[in-house]
């Protein structure tokens, strides 16, 4: 790991977004994840760590608060250590999820967030979960429609997958299979 200052995100950073608000009100303002960011870069993309170590948020796994890209920047994720699952969700212009999905990765898998595809990652295990991403660098993430609606579509918890109440008509969640090696063609980055 490079010595460098990670960004950590604290539950206060997420909390309009943790399905548990019961657990919310006295909870403290714990550490939730560590990003390490340009550890190396290749052309305008950027190499990024994160570490988040197990812990539950309630009844609800640990995760990443969320976001969105502008629409031409995918990203690709690798897991280092640990087990991830990654949620996918893509929205219509009301903010209206049309499609969502998750894919279940361990150690060693590869995870491609298409293109006009918003994100979240948890961590389902026991196990600190180490991840990296190859982004585009030099573009803004948008927090704000997963924000407005108290979370991505649907929450992992102790009771399994449950709905996002605050989005209306949300599609049968599906899974994908992660990527076993890198993907040869990147151009869903740029
Ligand atoms: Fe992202």
């Amino acid at each position: 790991m490079n010595l460098i200052n990670p960004d950590i995100r604290y539950l206060k950073d997420i909390e309009g977004v943790v399905y548990d608000k019961k657990w919310l009100k006295t909870a403290p303002n714990i550490e939730l994840y560590y990003m390490y960011r340009g550890l190396d870069r290749r052309g305008d993309l950027r190499y990024d760590i994160t570490v988040m170590p197990s812990q539950m948020l309630g009844i609800e796994f640990v995760k990443t608060k969320g976001h969105y890209h502008p629409k031409q920047y995918g990203e690709l994720y690798i897991v280092l250590e640990g087990q991830a699952i990654y949620l996918m969700q893509k929205v219509d212009k009301d903010n209206n999820v049309v499609d969502v999905y998750a894919i279940e990765a361990k150690k060693g898998d590869y995870i491609i967030v298409p293109k006009g595809y918003g994100h979240i990652t948890i961590n389902p295990s026991q196990e600190s979960l180490k991840m990296a991403n190859w982004v585009c660098d030099g573009f803004k993430s948008d927090y704000s429609l997963i924000e407005e609606k108290g979370g991505a579509a649907y929450f992992y918890t102790l009771n399994g997958w449950i709905k996002n109440e605050n989005y209306d008509n949300v599609p049968d969640l599906r899974f994908e299979a992660p990527e076993k090696k890198e993907p040869e063609d990147l151009s869903f980055l740029n």
